[in-house]
């Protein structure tokens, strides 16, 4: 066996040079993969006794990508383009054995193959764009040959990956095979022994003439990602890359990628999905651990209350093979949540997304019962009742009498106490938050909220659990709101005060939806009601919100709050009765009422979020500026191409933002605006969060 690089290594087998790639943790094409790979095939064409290549990869994927930590660095090692033409001008068939992930420059590496091989396990998928770029390395030119126009434009803008089946019947791949080595190299001896044509792929034109008799193709894909892709700069240029492989000749489609390709990686899109990429997984991480701790094993859950929220909770377990058990203390409730979760099911079953038997099992999985004692045996419970201190010390003290010891204890609250709750029991180090996000089944985002008492092995375990579900998790310590709720209320008390002296809320809203967020605050208490611990009895008119619900304008509920919405098409409308009721405030409250630019309203509602979470890492509450990030993007929408809150704030520049808040602090003479101690502390050291 031959050692290329200390990553790639050559060994001839009866004819077959098989090129092993080894780079762990998901074999990203770094340096010494790209020139181990352009140095084995081209030892190997040199070779007369080698009649076929096959490549593969140790570990537990195919090539992953490219190495996103070596974005930004000085090149080194052969350049990707000059691996994928040496193989595609291989003489001798170049064969990839595909296991794992293969993905991004890793399925462009194979698509540069002659042919492909998988196991069925194996999945492929351009996910670029969701570094905010696109497929650089010959992905929008080879895949659209391939699996055809269309789908490969799904592909590329959606980056979801595809399994071995779509790939097989596409042409993505020609075979699947049980064993990866074995598999893949029968399939290159018979290759030789058919003594089959290679196959080219850039030279493969029939997909691409099929798609040029329908002149609508391009136009109605677009509209049909407008609304995902919205603020989006990569998926339009990999629409206009595509479009290029119709029109042009391969080597200028080539061209046309590279310069976008480039214009993406040098943009500021780019730059803050990348930074987001290792946020989230920096996110799972908790810092000084003991090396040696175990992991409770979570086999089967209880879940008390079968509202919106418990329901969707038991979802996230029951898709993961993982039993649930929800109890409620009557039969009602629980045949109506159950009704509800079965309900979902079906709906993703008719988009296609899972099979009835999925259905079936997911709720087969699922078990009821009106003794919450039977939950005694469960490795975690969820405690998804109303939000109310005193009722969930009382369900948690309940807990304690009956559960097993080793059990987890979790609260889903969104803004309640973690310690209050933990001491109404004997067992506190047991308990810790897990605040889903509504509608828990779609929203990715989890924050686990750590108690002064929880445990390593609490805390730990439960962002296991975390990742087993699919979601994203981010770690808080206990104060109001945690997180995301406490900034999202930085923001509200300053959208509040500005329709009294300016804008009105649909300015408020228009400014926020542009800079990328899915709503704005207005539109967002619409959708959540506006009687939240609203009081019809001692309502007295004293907030517009009083007002509008005393007009039973309670949102998007009763079809009317802030704006009027269209009861077939939903679609929202400004209300000049609204305004009435504002300018009336506005006079009453003795303000005077003056023009804003759209960029002062994105300040004045963004600049109190960052300065929050400023506060929020001061106080410890969060472990890294990233981790807020994380919260923001997932849990309420922020645009990923903006990277977060603290990494916007980085990216307009610290010292800016500090300045500015300075100038509110004096313009409205109020210390709301005062910077955080860190804020200040950093910008004096001439650093921003990144630098923490
Ligand atoms: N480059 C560098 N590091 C990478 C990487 C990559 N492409 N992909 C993953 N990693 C690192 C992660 O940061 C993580 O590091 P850590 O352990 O220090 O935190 C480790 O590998 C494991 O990653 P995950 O925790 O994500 O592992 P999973 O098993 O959950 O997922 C995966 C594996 C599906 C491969 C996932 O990591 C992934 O989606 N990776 C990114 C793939 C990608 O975007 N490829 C395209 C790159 S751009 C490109 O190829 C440009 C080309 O067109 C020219």
């Amino acid at each position: 066996m031959a050692k290329l690089t200390d990553m790639v290594d050559m060994e001839i087998q009866g004819g077959v040079a098989v090129i092993a790639i080894d780079n762990p943790p998901v074999n990203a094409l770094s340096a010494g993969v790209r020139t181990g790979l352009y140095e084995g095939v081209t030892q190997a064409v040199a070779d007369d006794a080698v009649k076929a290549i096959l490549i593969y990869c140790k570990g537990r994927t195919y090539i992953a990508g490219a190495d996103i930590k070596e974005f930004g660095q000085p090149p080194s090692g052969t350049p990707l383009g000059d691996v994928i033409k040496t193989i595609e001008n291989a003489p001798k068939p170049v064969i990839s054995a595909i296991h794992g992930t293969a993905l991004g420059g890793g399925l462009e590496t194979a698509l540069s193959c002659h042919f492909r091989v998988a196991v069925d396990s194996a999945k492929f998928g351009l996910p670029e764009v969701k570094l905010g770029l696109l497929p650089g390395a010959g992905g929008t030119q080879r895949l659209p040959r391939v699996v055809g126009v269309e789908k490969a434009l799904k592909m590329m803008t959606s980056g979801d990956p595809v399994g071995a089946d779509f790939a097989l019947e596409t042409g993505l791949i020609d075979e699947i095979v049980d064993d990866l080595v074995e598999g893949g190299l029968a399939f290159a001896n018979k290759v030789v022994s058919e003594g089959r044509p290679l196959v080219k792929v850039r030279d493969s034109n029939e997909k691409l003439e099929e798609a040029k008799k329908d002149p609508e193709l391009f136009n109605n894909f677009r509209k049909s990602i407008a609304r995902k892709t919205r603020g989006f700069k990569a998926p339009e240029a990999i629409i206009q890359c595509v479009e290029d492989a119709l029109t042009k000749s391969f080597d200028d489609g080539i061209k046309g990628e590279r310069e976008r390709f480039m214009g993406l990686m040098s943009g500021e899109q780019s730059a803050a999905q990348r930074y987001y990429f290792f946020a989230e997984r920096q996110a799972n991480k908790i810092p000084n651990l003991p090396k040696d701790l175990d992991q409770i094993t979570v086999n089967k859950v209880g879940i008390i209350g079968a509202g919106t929220m418990g329901g969707g909770i038991a979802m996230n377990f029951l898709n993961a093979g993982i039993p649930v058990t929800i109890t409620e203390p009557t039969q009602e409730p629980i045949d109506r949540g159950l009704g509800v979760v079965r309900k979902n099911y079906e709906r993703t079953q008719k988009g296609g997304r899972i099979t009835a038997q999925d259905v079936e099992d997911r709720m087969g999985r699922l078990s009821t019962t009106t003794n919450i004692e039977d939950l005694a045996d469960c490795d975690m419970i969820i405690e998804a009742v109303y939000e109310n201190m005193e009722i969930k010390k009382k369900v948690f003290a309940q807990l304690d009498s009956f559960m097993k010891e080793g059990a987890i204890l979790a609260s889903n609250t969104s803004y309640l106490d973690i310690n209050e709750i933990a001491s109404a029991t004997k067992r506190p180090e047991w308990v810790i938050g897990l605040h889903f996000f509504s509608p828990a089944n779609v929203m990715r985002l989890l924050e686990v909220v750590r108690g002064d008492k929880t445990s390593e092995k609490v805390l730990s375990s439960s962002m296991a659990i975390a990742k087993r579900i699919g979601k994203v998790a981010a770690v808080s310590g206990v104060c109001h709101g945690f997180i995301g709720n406490r900034m999202l209320a930085q923001r509200g008390v300053q959208s509040q005060k500005m329709v009294f002296e300016g804008p009105m809320p649909w300015d408020v809203d228009r400014v926020i939806f542009d800079f990328g967020m899915p709503m704005g605050p207005f539109a967002m208490s619409d959708l959540a009601g506006l009687d939240i611990g609203w009081d019809k009895e001692s309502s007295k008119g004293e907030t517009v919100r009083d007002v509008l619900c005393e007009m039973d304008r309670r949102g998007q509920k009763t079809g009317a709050g802030y704006y009027n919405y269209d009861p077939k098409t939903r679609q929202k409308s400004p209300e000049p009765k609204v305004e009435e009721i504002i300018l009336e405030f506005s006079e009453k409250m003795g303000k005077t009422r003056r023009d804003f630019s759209d960029q002062e309203i994105l300040e004045r509602a963004t600049y109190p979020m960052i300065n929050e979470g400023a506060k929020i890492l001061e106080e410890g509450i969060s472990y890294r500026p990233s981790d807020i990030d994380v919260v923001w993007v997932n849990g309420y929408g922020w645009p990923v191409y903006r990277g977060g809150p603290m990494h916007y704030a980085d990216s307009i520049g610290l010292d800016k933002v500090c300045a500015r808040l300075k100038e509110f602090q004096e313009q409205d003479g109020d210390d709301f605006w005062k910077p955080a101690a860190l804020i200040e502390k950093l910008v004096a050291e001439g650093k921003g969060f990144k630098d923490m």
